[in-house]
C-alpha cells in the first residue's frame, strides 16, 4: 500500500463515510442525524482517498470570524502512521492561514498521542490557565 496513489480532495466526507471512519479510528460514535445537520456547518473539510474511498478526514467549524476549531481528524487505522496525519493538517493550516483574520483564535482537543501531531503546526497547550471542558448530550 503506497501513501503516493492516496489523493487528497478539499472536501469533507458525506455523513455515512464520516461515521464509519470516526468508528474505524476508535473516536467516539456521532449519530447519523448529528453528523447530518453538524457537517452542513463545515466552514472547511478534506478528506483522503484511495481507489475513491476515504480512509481520511479533517475538518473546521467555527464562526469564521473570532473562533475556529479543529476537528475531526482521522486516518484509517491501516494507514496511520505514514504521514497522512500531517498531510490532513497541513492543508487545513493552509487555509485557515488564507481565511482566518488576524486576532482570530483555533483551538481543538487533542486525544492522546495526536497532541505531538498539533504540536508540529504550533498549538501549545493551554492547561493550567484553562481547561477543556465538555457536556455530552444523552
Ligand atoms: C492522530 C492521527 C490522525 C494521526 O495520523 P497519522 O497519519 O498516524 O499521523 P502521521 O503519520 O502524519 O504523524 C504525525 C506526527 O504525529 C506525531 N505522533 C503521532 N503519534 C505519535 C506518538 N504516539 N508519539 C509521539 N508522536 C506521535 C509524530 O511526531 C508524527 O510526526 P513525525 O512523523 O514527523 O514524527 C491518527 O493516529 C488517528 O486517526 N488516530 C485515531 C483518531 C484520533 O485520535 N484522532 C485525533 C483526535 S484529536
Amino acid at each position: 500500500m503506497d501513501v503516493a496513489s492516496i489523493e487528497l480532495v478539499e472536501r469533507f466526507p458525506d455523513p455515512l463515510d464520516y461515521c464509519r471512519l470516526r468508528s474505524e479510528a476508535g473516536m467516539a460514535p456521532r449519530s447519523l442525524e448529528a453528523a447530518r445537520r453538524g457537517l452542513a456547518n463545515t466552514l472547511h473539510g478534506v478528506s483522503l482517498l484511495h481507489e475513491g474511498a476515504v480512509v481520511g478526514m479533517g475538518r473546521v467549524i467555527g464562526d469564521g470570524g473570532c473562533f475556529f476549531i479543529v476537528s475531526d481528524i482521522a486516518v484509517d487505522p491501516k494507514w496511520q502512521g505514514r504521514g497522512l496525519g500531517k498531510r490532513i493538517m497541513g492543508a487545513l493550516m493552509a487555509w485557515l492561514r488564507t481565511n482566518a483574520p488576524s486576532s482570530a483564535v483555533v483551538s481543538l482537543v487533542a486525544d492522546g498521542d495526536a497532541r505531538h501531531l498539533y504540536a508540529k503546526y504550533g498549538f501549545v497547550e493551554t492547561t493550567p490557565h484553562s481547561v477543556n471542558m465538555e457536556y455530552q448530550v444523552e
